[in-house]
């Protein structure tokens, strides 16, 4: 059976109580809970992990055994480069999700250093943003010409 591994970054933790008009009143738990009962119709190890760190995220995804990855990298995803290194660096497919809608707040999170590294991006629709990355993530890990990210940027888009 393959494995989904199911990244969450910082603050993910306080889901549930944190800013619940943003981010639903749903908990980390809860969402992780749900992700391995979709995971079971579709035949897949769900594995969740969340790390208010950026090495502990990195090391995750290092090490995983799995055939895709789910991403919500917090605000992670508006600034690390360290990150979006260590997904270009891995020949895995990862999804990139957001509760929010990123592109609808302020104009710091309007950018993902992540996304052009990453398969594609899921935002805005809560938790289901999480059941539509895990169902990406899926299908990509059945694919045996699983669609690799671009994993050079072209120069002109680097400083945009
Ligand atoms: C988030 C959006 C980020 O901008 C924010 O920093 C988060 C959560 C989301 O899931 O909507 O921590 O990734």
């Amino acid at each position: 059976m393959k494995t989904i591994l199911v990244l969450h970054g910082p603050n993910l933790n306080l889901l549930g109580t944190r800013e619940p008009t943003i981010y639903g009143q749903d908990t980390l738990d809860g969402i992780n809970q749900r992700l391995v009962e979709i995971g079971q119709e579709l035949e897949v190890e769900v594995v969740a992990l969340q790390s208010n760190h950026e090495g502990e995220l990195i090391d995750a995804l290092h090490g995983t055994q799995a055939a895709a990855v789910v991403l919500n990298a917090g605000a992670f995803t508006h600034y690390s480069y360290a990150l979006r290194d260590a997904i270009a660096a891995i020949a895995l497919p990862v999804v990139e999700v957001h509760l929010s809608n990123t592109q609808a707040r302020e104009s710091w999170r309007h950018r993902s250093v992540i996304g052009p590294v990453c398969v594609g991006s899921i935002a805005g629709f809560g938790v289901l943003s999480y059941e539509l990355g895990l169902r990406a993530a899926v299908q990509l890990a059945n694919r045996t010409d699983a669609h690799q990210p671009a994993k050079e940027v072209h120069p002109a888009k680097e400083n945009s």
